[in-house]
């Protein structure tokens, strides 16, 4: 299989943001000026915080209008209200939408309170709203520590679509300190599947610090497995990973 990851290293997450914010500004605005709509693939998760701040400060001080903009999150967890502070249609609303003027129409999440008999219905649905906006130019990607994007845990096929998924012990834990313990995290999610991800045109995965270090090695340098869906990446025509020097520290020359 061709290796076509690329990973460009920084030396603080705000320069990174930077850079990957205005990628997506000059996306925006290039469909802009030809009167066409830019659809971004977005992530939760603390590491994507600076970029939604570039991304404001760009809105704010420079004029770049999220009004021709449809956004799709890469999953949400089931059994949280909207409302609820830790979903993350709430994280989103509180870091990038409540900030920018983007259309609330154009903003999609899959629903975290879809009962289970209509689930399978919703995924599909997300995958032909996310098709019928013309598939996604630019997606964000965090990486857990399982080696999941989205909420592709070890053992979820490269081919698998938005679907339901039970969360990994170790990304719960992860999680417990926002929710005031691990009893109050979600046990699944609805999450975009590593096929759906695989799809959008550029892909941007953001990862900082040593605690990323080890598992950014393996997505980048180690076999493409369903055991880190990371490394799926490997596989994409463009898809770059943007790193600080802590997160990049285990990479070999
Ligand atoms: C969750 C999200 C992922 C995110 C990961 C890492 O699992 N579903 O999209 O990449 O957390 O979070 P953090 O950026 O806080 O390290």
């Amino acid at each position: 299989m061709v290796t076509n990851v690329q990973f460009l290293v920084f030396e603080s997450p705000a320069a990174a943001c930077r850079e990957v914010a205005g990628e997506i500004a000059a996306l925006i605005r290039s469909r802009d000026l030809i009167g066409r709509r830019a659809v971004l693939g977005l992530a939760t998760g603390s590491t994507p915080i600076p970029l939604y701040r570039e991304l404001i400060r760009l809105h704010r001080e420079e004029g770049l209008s999220f009004r021709n903009v449809t956004t799709f999150n890469l999953d949400e967890y089931l059994g949280l209200e909207r409302n609820h502070p830790e979903s993350y249609w709430s994280f989103m609303h509180r870091n990038l939408f409540d900030h920018v003027d983007i259309d609330p129409a154009c903003v999609n999440l899959p629903s975290g309170t879809v009962s289970q008999e209509e689930i399978l219905r919703h995924c599909r649905d997300y995958e032909d709203a996310i098709r019928e906006a013309g598939g996604i130019d630019y997606q964000i990607l965090g990486i857990g520590r399982t080696g999941h994007i989205g909420f592709n845990e070890p053992g979820t096929p490269m081919d698998a679509r938005t679907q339901k998924i039970h969360l990994d012990p170790i990304t719960r834990s992860d999680a417990a300190p926002a929710f005031g313990g691990i009893d109050k995290v979600p046990t699944e999610a609805i999450t975009m599947g590593c096929g759906t991800i695989l799809e959008a045109r550029r892909i941007a995965l953001l990862a900082w610090g040593s605690k990323k270090a080890s598992i950014v090695r393996q997505a980048i340098q180690g076999p493409i497995t369903d055991e880190v869906s990371a490394s799926f990446l490997q596989t994409h025509a463009d898809a770059t990973f943007f790193l600080d020097n802590d997160a990049a520290s285990k990479i070999c020359d």
